[in-house]
């Protein structure tokens, strides 16, 4: 915004961006050094997207990962036959994302993207998963967030996340307080109750804790993580 000047619900947005770290270079950084001992490093599909793709899903479909990082997620849905889009800010993650399509020579359509720059194929997914990307989103992103998911699953489709438990994980602290400190803290703890508030439109289908799994191992499992799963209403007939 040239002369900061603010003219839309867009601008107001942007000035509230520009008062906290710019993601792409940390993000970058982050992933610069793959021998990090950071959990998510581990090229594992998480548990409980493993149990909704065998007992809940059904046959394969569409599915877009936001924030897909490393592509962990992404590589499993597209093995499993779902034709996937996966979107992620940081060009080292997406590099890191596209090694390991290819050597899983599996097809993985990436995104080197911020999520709210997304222009793609509205009523489309039948799923749309994000796992650790929702704890990170700035709380006045979260209404493009949500209108994200909503236009773009189909009626009738999934969205999961995993994000901090809170009181395990993750800030505790009030959408006012991220405000106050400049700061998300290192990403937002979430209860059970505030994650069905905020996608209160969508119908909850499960919510628990992510199972503690040994790492590494076929399956990422970590106990400070909330996993939940949605549904979007098909319109009545
Ligand atoms: C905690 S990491 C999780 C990565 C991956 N989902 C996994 O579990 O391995 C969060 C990811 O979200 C991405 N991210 C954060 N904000 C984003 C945004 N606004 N648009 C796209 N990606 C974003 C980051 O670059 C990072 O890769």
């Amino acid at each position: 915004m040239k002369n900061e000047q603010i003219h839309s619900t867009e601008d107001i947005l942007h000035m509230l961006d520009s008062f906290f770290r710019e993601e792409g270079p940390w993000w970058n950084r982050f992933y610069s050094d793959r021998s990090k001992s950071i959990p998510f490093f581990v090229h594992a599909p998480d548990e409980n997207l493993d149990q909704y793709v065998q007992n809940r899903l059904g046959s394969p479909g569409r599915v877009l990962e936001l924030g897909c990082g490393a592509g962990r997620n992404a590589v499993y849905m597209a093995r499993r036959g779902w034709t996937v889009d996966a979107v992620d800010l940081s060009e080292e993650a997406i590099a890191w994302g596209q090694e390991r399509a290819k050597s899983a020579q599996v097809p993985v359509r990436f995104h080197c993207q911020n999520l709210f720059d997304l222009e793609l194929q509205p009523n489309a997914y039948d799923l749309i998963y994000d796992s650790g990307c929702f704890h990170h989103i700035l709380p006045h992103r979260r209404m493009s967030y949500l209108d994200l998911i909503q236009k773009h699953l189909k009626p009738g489709g999934y969205y999961g996340i995993v994000c901090f438990a809170a009181g395990s994980m993750g800030a505790d602290m009030t959408d006012w307080d991220v405000y106050r400190d400049h700061s998300l803290k290192g990403g937002l703890g979430y209860t059970e109750e505030k994650l069905c508030d905020i996608f209160r439109d969508l119908e909850l289908i499960e919510s628990r804790r992510m199972q503690s799994l040994p790492q590494p191992g076929p399956l990422f499992g970590e106990s400070f993580l909330w996993t939940a799963l949605f549904r979007k209403t098909a319109p009545a007939k």
